[in-house]
């Protein structure tokens, strides 16, 4: 059996995560405080916050971004719910760019077609460890006085040129659930340059609580506090970020690790007819997340792909589901298939197959065989 993805877990995790057990104090504190600064430190931003969830990033950077309701916010189909939901949560509406064939990440050229007096950002996803065109994308959104939110849950540790994905953000989101790069279990960041933007997303992401709310309860804190906004509860707790700190004192062995399977894919699946490997771009060096194949043949479907894989026991998995093919969507909101062609080709012809931390070379190597049978 090949699962999809497995996240590593060394003893090193099991050790800290027990440490700060045993410690009592097991929600925020003092370990997500040092989780905050070492990520901050990796993707050289000034601030960091982490939250429960990538979702939760999108959330706050939308709300600090100061979007409103009846905004229009530029950004793919081709992504996570997450993406499109934090959009209409604040009630503003989702205006979609189709995405290129080459990354699945959305046309940059098309942006400037879909701006209006309405549109307040764009929220870019770096797809499968590609980073998006960002300066393209920053000179658009300076030229239209626009903000830039960047959804970076595939895309942790990757490089846009050589710069680090989050390093120059104003709003960059990470995801560490169990399949990302990185994992804390559940989790993510939210990585800014802007003060202002990290102290009020630190008061909305606690409740709007002002001031470092956990400390209420120890020596240094205090019991009166006040409650200056409307905020939510996503804090991330130490358990959790003692998990990502080990992961943290891993990352370059997670990352020759991934480089080593994306090599023995390419070099066992260039050469097969009636498949082609999603080839990114020039300007990423991507921190490889996932390996996204596009199926070809005309004798086996991309479903009956999936099918015959998971009977040799290879579990894929599909990234993604356009969003407007869900019933939610098509129930509240009038999008046409047809104004999304290459969406709807990588719909039907891509599948991400096993990838992960800990799925070994051997079997790599295995999915590889098992590919070329069914594809002969
Ligand atoms: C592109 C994208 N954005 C956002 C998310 C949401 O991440 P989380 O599960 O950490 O909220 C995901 C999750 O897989 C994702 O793939």
């Amino acid at each position: 059996m090949v699962d999809f993805s497995k996240p590593s877990i060394s003893k090193k995790e099991i050790k800290e995560v027990e440490k700060v057990i045993k410690t009592g104090w097991i929600t925020t504190g003092n370990v997500t405080q040092q989780f905050a600064n070492r990520i901050r430190k990796y993707v050289g931003a000034k601030y960091c916050l982490p939250v429960s969830s990538c979702t939760a990033a999108l959330h706050l950077a939308l709300l600090t971004a100061g979007v409103k309701e009846g905004d229009e916010i530029i950004t793919t189909p081709y992504t996570f719910v997450a993406t499109v939901n934090t959009i209409l949560y604040l009630r503003a509406k989702p205006v979609f760019v189709d995405i290129k064939q080459n990354d699945f990440i959305l046309d940059e050229d098309q942006i400037e077609k879909k701006i209006t007096k309405k549109t307040r950002a764009v929220v870019v996803v770096h797809y499968a460890g590609f980073s998006a065109d960002l300066a393209k994308i920053r000179r658009i959104c300076k030229k239209h006085n626009l903000k830039l939110i960047e959804d970076a849950a595939h895309s942790f540790g990757t490089k846009y040129k050589n710069e680090l994905i989050g390093k120059n953000s104003e709003f960059c989101c990470y995801s560490f659930y169990p399949t990302k790069n990185i994992t804390t279990a559940e989790g993510g960041a939210l990585v800014t340059n802007n003060k202002k933007v990290f102290e009020k997303a630190r008061v909305l992401a606690l409740h709007g609580i002002t001031h470092q709310a956990w400390k209420r309860y120890k020596k240094e804190g205090s019991w009166k506090y006040d409650v200056a906004d409307l905020g939510f509860k996503y804090n991330l707790t130490d358990i959790n970020s003692a998990l990502g700190l080990a992961q943290l004192d891993r990352i370059s062995y997670f990352f020759k690790h991934r480089e080593k399977l994306y090599r023995i894919y390419k070099k066992g699946l260039s050469k097969i007819n009636n498949l082609e490997i999603l080839s990114g771009n020039q300007h990423s060096k991507p921190f490889r997340h996932l390996f996204m194949v596009k199926i070809k043949s005309k004798k086996v479907s991309r479903n009956q792909f999936i099918q015959k894989m998971k009977r040799k026991g290879i579990v894929c998995s599909m990234h993604f589901i356009p969003v407007y093919r869900f019933s939610y969507y098509k129930k509240n909101m009038n999008i046409k298939k047809k104004h999304f062609p290459n969406s709807e080709n990588a719909y039907k012809e891509a599948v991400s197959i096993p990838f992960g931390s800990d799925i070994t070379s051997k079997e790599a190597e295995y999915v590889v065989e098992k590919i070329k049978q069914i594809l002969k």
